[in-house]
């Protein structure tokens, strides 16, 4: 069965249409890439299945049973975990301050209680191992690489029990070798069922990782389908316009 799937969902704000009707489903432990030009409405998408923007129409459903997200913390609760375009970090902090971000591990009892810094920078540092990433649990955020800081907002997802991670954009400001780095992550998120939704403009990375590829243009989605049957040459006429839809 379906984990996630859109029916109908539109958002506008104001006179803009940024979403326009897209619906579709996906399965656990698929990938699939989302592509599209520049406010083709990919991010405003994914913020609606991440609970940062209610849907103007439609509906979502989780293991066939309807949804209703008011803020991103619900999301969460669902099992759905955003890695944003801007990463919205903090960057005067540690790693492991960040993959704790707004669930930071206490100890103590009742008004005793403490942060658990010792337990962070230990568990912070078995994610970075098992994410198979060089990133050290105390070093500051802003003294990390692109690849370091994409590493640091997939760890954050591996701290809940995922089903669902849409990741906006985490190979666009990043070096070839971390490129690599953050499709493997993604391949092993994949290999444990979780679906994982991949908004990209690099069409090697798509074609590399993802089970299927959906584009949008101006807020339409105008194709979705197996990466084996489709090429690089269709999607980039989808993406263009020069091919209306599939
Ligand atoms: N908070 C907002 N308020 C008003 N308009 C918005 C808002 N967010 C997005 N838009 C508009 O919605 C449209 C879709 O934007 P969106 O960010 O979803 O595009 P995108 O496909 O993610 O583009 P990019 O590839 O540049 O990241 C654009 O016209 C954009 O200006
Ligand atoms: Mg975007």
């Amino acid at each position: 069965m379906a984990v996630l799937e859109l029916v109908n969902i539109s958002k506008h704000f104001g006179a803009i249409q940024a979403v326009n009707d897209v619906s579709f489903s996906l399965e656990p432990g698929e990938v699939v890439g989302l592509m599209g030009d520049n406010g083709a409405g990919k991010s405003t998408l994914v913020k609606m299945i991440a609970g940062n923007f209610r849907p103007s129409e439609g509906r979502l459903k989780m293991d066939g049973s309807e949804i209703v997200l008011h803020r991103p913390v619900e999301a969460r609760r669902h099992g759905i975990e955003i890695v944003h375009q801007d990463l919205a970090l903090c960057n005067n902090l540690t790693a492991a301050a960040n993959v704790f971000l707004g669930r930071e591990l206490r100890r103590g009892i009742g008004p005793f209680q403490v942060l658990d810094y010792a337990a962070m920078y230990r568990r912070a540092g078995e994610i970075f191992n098992e994410l198979k990433s060089e990133t050290r649990p105390r070093d500051l955020v802003k003294q990390m690489s692109g690849g370091q800081r994409q590493a640091v907002a997939i760890a954050r997802t591996r701290l809940s029990d995922a089903k669902i991670v849409l990741m906006d954009e985490p190979t666009a400001a990043i070096s070839v070798r971390q490129v690599a780095e953050v499709l493997n992550l993604i391949r092993l998120l994949r290999d444990q069922g979780i679906a994982i939704v991949l908004i990209s403009h690099r069409m090697p990375d798509v074609f590399t990782v993802a089970d299927r590829v959906i584009v949008m243009r101006r807020g339409q989605k105008v194709a979705d389908k197996k990466i084996a049957d489709s090429s690089p040459e269709e999607v980039t006429g989808l993406i263009t316009g020069a091919i209306e839809r599939v």
